[in-house]
C-alpha cells in the first residue's frame, strides 16, 4: 500500500507539472490503470448533459485512442439522460456522474444492475472480456463534476487473472481523480484566461486600425510578417543566427509584443493620426478661410455699388468702369485658388509660397461691429505654412511619441515572467540600428532582436500595404529595393534583412495579403548588392 501511495504522489506531481492537455489526459489515465492494475480505462470530459471519450487504453488489446495518440476516439458521446428526460442509470459511468458517486462493479456478466449490451457487442466483436468495471466522477475544486475516469478489469499480478476492483483501489482512484479534476479545470482556466488575454489584445489592435482606415489593417498585418521572419531566424543555421532560437514561449512574447507595438496611438488624437489636410483639425478649416474670403468678396461688391449709387446721381457709367471691383475680385479668386493648394499635402510650400501666404493672412476682415480680423489665424497661416505633408512639427512629434506611449501603457501591465520583454520590444520599433530612432534613441547594441525584426515587419508592412491613399502599393522588389537602401543609411538589420531576403520569408505572407500584381519576380542579387 505505501508503495501505492508514494506512486499517488508522483503522479499528482506529475499531474501539477504538466501544461499540455492531451499529456495531463495520458497522466490521469495512465497512473489510475497502474495505481489499481487495470487492464483498460477511459477518460471521459463532461460537455454539456454528454460525456466525450477523451481517452481509451486497453493493454492487452493494444488500444490507443485520443490523448497523444494522434487517433482520435471514434465512439460517440454517452448522453447523461434517456429519451424521456430521465437520468440514464443503465450505464455504470453515467451512473456515477448522475448519482455523483463511485461505482464498482466486480462481473458484469453477473451484474442485474446495469445494461452491458454494448459491452458485450464489443466483446463478441473483439474477443475481449469486460468483466470488472470501476467508475469515478471527477470532481473539481467547486465541487464541479466535469468528467469521469472507467477502469476496466483489475488484474491479479500473481495469477494473473481478472478480479474485482478492491476498497483499496476505490480510495486511491477517488483520490486521483479529484486531483485530475484540479489539474485539468486549472489548465482550463488558465487556456480560458489566455483566450481572453489574446481578445483583449486584438479587440485593441482593431480599435487602433479602425482610427485610421489609410492605415487600415496594419497592427493585424504586423504579427504576421514579424512572426515568418522570427520563424526564418529559427530555421537559419548560418554563422549569425545558427545559434539562435526562440522557444515557444519567446515566439508569444514577440507574437503578443507585434500585434500591441502601435497600441500607443490610442492615445494619439484622431486628427493627427489621419489629417488630410493642412487646415484639418476636428474638420478642415479651409471652409472658415472660404466663409472669410465670401465677406471680403461682398464688401467689395457692396462698395462698388455704393459707388455706382452715388455716380448715377451724377454721370451714368463707362464702359471699362471697374467700380465694382473686378480687378481685386479676380485677386481674391487666386487667393483663395493659392489657399487651397496649399492646404494639400502634396504641394510643397517654398519660401516664396511662404511669403505669399504671409501676405495674404494679413488682410483685414471688417466684422459688421467694426472689429476686424485677420483673414488667417496665426495657427492657420503656421499649418498652411508647413512645407510638405500635411503635418507641424509638433504634430510629428504627436506621432512619433506613439511608440514612447506604447512603452509606457505596456509597463504598466503585470505581465508574467515570460512575457516580461513586450514591452521593450514593442516600444523599440521605432529605433533605429544607428541610435538615431524614437523614443529612446539608443544604438544597436541595446535594442534586442526581437525588436529590431518587428521594425523590420512594421516598415514591410507599411511599404507593401495598398490600403494608403497617397500612393500605390510597392511591388515585392520595389519593397525590399527600399528597405536595402534604408538598411545602407543606419534604420534596419542588414543580418536580419539579408534574411528576409534569402529566405523569402515573406512569400506566403505575399500570397495571401498582397495584391497579385504586387507579386514581381525578386532579383535578389541585385538587391543584396545594395547593401554592400
Ligand atoms: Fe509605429
Ligand atoms: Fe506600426
Amino acid at each position: 500500500m505505501l508503495h501505492r501511495i508514494e506512486r499517488l504522489n508522483a503522479i499528482g506531481t506529475a499531474l501539477s507539472a504538466e501544461t499540455d492537455t492531451p499529456r495531463l489526459l495520458e497522466i490521469i489515465l495512465l497512473g489510475a490503470k497502474e495505481l489499481t492494475g487495470a487492464d483498460g480505462g477511459s477518460l471521459y470530459i463532461l460537455a454539456g448533459r454528454a460525456l466525450n471519450f477523451e481517452l481509451i487504453h486497453t493493454t492487452s488489446l493494444g488500444l490507443h485512442m485520443g490523448g497523444t495518440s494522434g487517433r482520435p476516439v471514434t465512439f460517440p458521446p454517452i448522453p447523461l439522460d434517456l429519451a424521456d428526460g430521465a437520468p440514464n442509470l443503465h450505464n455504470v459511468v453515467t451512473t456515477a456522474i448522475n448519482e455523483q458517486r463511485l461505482v464498482n462493479v466486480p462481473d458484469a456478466y453477473q451484474d442485474q444492475r446495469f445494461d452491458f449490451s454494448g459491452t458485450r457487442a464489443f466483446d463478441q466483436r473483439t474477443g475481449y472480456r469486460s468483466q470488472s468495471f470501476l467508475s469515478v466522477p471527477m470532481q473539481d475544486h467547486e465541487g464541479k463534476i466535469i468528467g469521469a475516469l472507467q477502469l476496466l478489469n483489475a488484474i491479479d499480478p500473481a495469477t494473473g487473472r481478472v478480479i474485482p476492483f478492491s476498497s483499496e483501489d476505490e480510495g486511491l482512484v477517488a483520490s486521483l481523480a479529484s486531483q485530475a479534476a484540479i489539474a485539468l479545470t486549472r489548465k482550463r482556466l488558465i487556456d480560458g484566461l489566455k483566450e481572453l488575454l489574446q481578445a483583449l489584445i486584438r479587440l485593441i489592435a482593431n480599435a487602433i486600425d479602425d482610427k485610421s482606415p489609410h492605415t487600415g489593417g496594419h497592427c493585424r498585418r504586423v504579427p504576421a510578417i514579424t512572426m515568418a521572419l522570427a520563424r526564418a531566424v529559427n530555421a537559419d543555421d548560418g554563422p549569425r543566427f545558427g545559434t539562435v532560437h526562440f522557444t515557444e514561449q519567446e515566439m508569444e512574447e514577440l507574437e503578443m509584443a507585434a500585434w500591441l507595438h502601435d497600441c500607443g496611438k490610442i492615445t494619439t488624437p484622431e486628427f493627427v493620426v489621419d489629417k488630410h489636410t493642412k487646415l484639418e483639425t476636428i474638420f478642415d478649416r479651409i471652409h472658415l478661410v472660404d466663409a472669410r474670403i465670401e465677406i471680403l468678396r461682398r464688401d467689395l461688391e457692396i462698395a462698388g455699388l455704393k459707388a455706382r449709387l452715388a455716380a448715377a446721381g451724377s454721370a451714368p457709367a463707362q464702359p471699362g468702369d471697374d467700380s465694382g471691383g473686378g480687378a481685386d475680385q479676380q485677386r481674391l479668386d487666386e487667393q483663395q485658388e493659392f489657399l487651397r493648394r496649399c492646404n494639400v499635402g502634396g504641394f510643397f510650400v517654398d519660401n516664396q509660397a511662404r511669403e505669399q501666404l504671409a501676405a495674404i493672412a494679413g488682410q483685414r476682415i471688417r466684422l459688421a461691429g467694426g472689429e476686424e480680423l485677420p483673414l488667417l489665424t496665426e495657427n492657420e497661416l503656421y499649418n498652411l505654412s508647413v512645407a510638405r505633408g500635411t503635418l507641424t512639427d509638433e504634430e510629428r512629434q504627436i506621432i512619433n511619441n506613439h511608440s514612447d506611449a506604447s512603452l509606457r501603457m505596456l509597463e504598466t501591465l503585470p505581465f508574467p515572467d515570460y512575457l516580461r520583454r513586450v514591452p521593450e520590444i514593442a516600444g523599440g520599433h521605432h529605433e533605429r540600428m544607428d541610435g538615431k530612432g524614437y523614443p529612446r534613441g539608443v544604438p544597436a547594441g541595446q535594442l534586442s532582436l526581437q525588436s529590431r525584426i518587428l521594425a523590420i515587419a512594421d516598415i514591410f508592412e507599411a511599404l507593401t500595404a495598398s490600403d494608403r491613399v497617397y500612393r500605390k502599393p510597392n511591388t515585392l522588389s520595389e519593397t525590399l529595393t527600399i528597405m536595402a537602401r534604408m538598411c545602407r543609411e543606419g534604420h534596419i538589420d542588414r543580418e536580419l534583412l539579408t534574411l528576409l531576403i534569402d529566405s523569402e520569408a515573406y512569400l506566403d505572407y505575399a500570397r495571401q495579403l498582397l495584391r497579385p500584381e504586387q507579386l514581381d519576380t525578386v532579383d535578389r542579387a541585385r538587391i543584396l548588392a545594395i547593401l554592400d
